[in-house]
């Protein structure tokens, strides 16, 4: 079973959305805060299962069974490593046997991309948690561009 957490998210339904064309959707899980706001997945057939990053607890219930977990890092800046860890401590706990991070391209503890900082730092935990992972290099999304150009666009 693949669960994908920030599954409301716009990358997290593109991801599910790509995982429909090459795996059948019962072996599919999603991470959400907040089940009605999954209605889209649940037709689909994906398994809902209800966690948020800052309640460790949750994450737990939620990761029961799962056998390769895609954390996509959160989009709150609050406590960011943190909420990280405590999905990092939950996936070994419940016995996840693969964990795939939503990282970004060159991390360190000088790069001037301020989120860098908190992937090299959940990277580092990852790493030393024992669970055998993968890390995404991802480059800059897309979206973010209008973001930053705002009306000069
Ligand atoms: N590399 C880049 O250029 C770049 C740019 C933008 C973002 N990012 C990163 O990529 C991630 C995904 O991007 P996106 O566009 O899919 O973001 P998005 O559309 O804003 O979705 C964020 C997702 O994170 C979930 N989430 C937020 N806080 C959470 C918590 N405490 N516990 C569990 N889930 C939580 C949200 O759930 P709700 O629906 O319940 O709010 C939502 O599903 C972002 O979170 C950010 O870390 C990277």
């Amino acid at each position: 079973m693949i669960l994908v957490t920030a599954a409301t998210g716009h990358l997290g339904k593109g991801v599910i959305d790509f995982l429909l064309k090459v795996v059948p959707a019962h072996q599919i899980a999603a991470l959400v805060r907040d089940p009605a706001k999954a209605e889209e997945l649940t037709a689909k057939g994906i398994a809902i299962r209800k966690g948020d990053y800052f309640d460790a607890t949750s994450l737990v219930k939620a990761f029961e069974g799962i056998d390769t977990l895609l954390l996509i890092s959160s989009g709150s800046l609050e406590d960011r490593v943190g909420q990280h860890v405590n999905a990092i401590n939950a996936a070994k706990e419940a016995g996840v046997k693969h964990l795939i991070y939503t990282s970004a391209l060159k991390t360190s503890y000088q790069t001037k991309f301020i989120p860098g900082v908190d992937h090299i730092k959940t990277e580092e935990y990852l790493k030393s948690s024992g669970i055998p992972y993968t890390i995404f290099r991802n480059t800059f999304y897309a979206e973010v561009v209008p973001m930053l150009v705002g009306n000069a666009l």
